[in-house]
């Protein structure tokens, strides 16, 4: 049996799609909550002792970083005979950078994996390609998108291809790899924005915010550590999101999918 954490969310639900088929329970934190493909659990990952019915016959857990106490959750799966951690953290575990709200709890996550007793495999995916739903309301409307720090290029990847790869850890052989999760090139907002708009058949037009109009964005829907965070990241040019890695081609055997694919099985949505 399979726990997937943040199974109503973009990466864990992709990781429950993937895993279609085999025994998979998905954590919820409300007992109306269903997901499809899997068997709802409900838990709190702020809260290790609630975890106890979702750990119970799980083999290996598919989870996020970032809780209020990731080695007393750790100790909670070990006990319960869990043997494997598939941790989604990020590229800005690498930096290792305690001072910045971001990169520190994906640090502390995977520390805390690493000395969990688990066997473990590290995720660390770059800016997901669906972050571009988060232009749907500007493109309801109207063609202008507004894009935050648009000098900045990522290697953006597909939240499948994160998924894709994390159903191989799942399943064993990758214990103890860190795995850095891109897409197959690096892009500026503006050509994310232009790629959609050949998708979509329609005429957009990306408008670059300065920094400051990035933060003050950024204020409307996050705490001011995470805004500060990113501004490092991206404003102090503190965090590389630009190099394409090979490790989602060496895992799955296939090449990372493009942020075309993405856009275009994504369209209707934008519709
Ligand atoms: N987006 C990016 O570009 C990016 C890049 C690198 C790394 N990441 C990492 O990837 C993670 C997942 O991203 P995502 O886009 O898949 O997130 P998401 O769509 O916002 O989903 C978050 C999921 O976590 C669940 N959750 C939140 N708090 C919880 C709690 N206390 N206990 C149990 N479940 C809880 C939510 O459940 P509910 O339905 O109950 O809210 C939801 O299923 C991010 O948090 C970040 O650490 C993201």
């Amino acid at each position: 049996m399979f726990l997937v954490t943040g199974a109503t969310g973009t990466a864990g639900g992709e990781v429950v799609r993937a895993l279609s088929g085999r025994p998979v329970r998905a954590l919820v934190r409300r007992a109306d909550v269903a997901v499809p493909g899997a068997q709802a659990v409900v838990g709190d990952l702020n809260d290790p002792g609630s975890l106890a019915t979702a750990f119970d016959g799980v083999s290996a857990v598919f989870l996020l970083s970032g809780y209020a106490d990731m080695p007393g959750l750790l100790a909670r799966a070990r006990k319960a005979g869990v043997q494997r951690v598939v941790l989604l953290s990020g590229g800005s575990a690498a930096l290792e950078d305690l001072d910045n709200a971001v990169s520190r709890y994906m640090t502390l996550s995977e520390r805390a994996v690493r000395e969990s007793g688990l066997d473990w495999t590290l995720l660390r995916p770059r800016a997901f390609m669906s972050n571009a739903l988060r232009w749907l309301p500007q493109l309801r409307a109207g063609d202008s998108v507004r894009v935050q720090y648009p000098r900045v290029r990522t290697a953006c990847v597909d939240p499948r291809d994160i998924a894709a790869v994390a159903v191989r850890a799942l399943g064993g052989g990758h214990e103890g790899r860190t795995y850095e999760l891109t897409g197959p090139e690096p892009l500026l907002p503006a050509e994310q924005v232009a790629v959609l708009a050949r998708v979509l058949g329609r005429d957009l037009r990306a408008v670059e915010l300065s920094d400051e109009e990035t933060r003050a964005e950024m204020a409307q829907s996050m705490p001011p550590a995470y805004v500060d965070a990113f501004a490092r990241f991206y404003a102090d040019g503190t965090l590389d999101e630009a190099t394409v890695h090979p490790d989602v081609a060496e895992v799955t055997g296939r090449p990372p999918r493009t942020f075309g694919q993405w856009a275009r099985d994504h369209a209707c949505v934008f519709r």
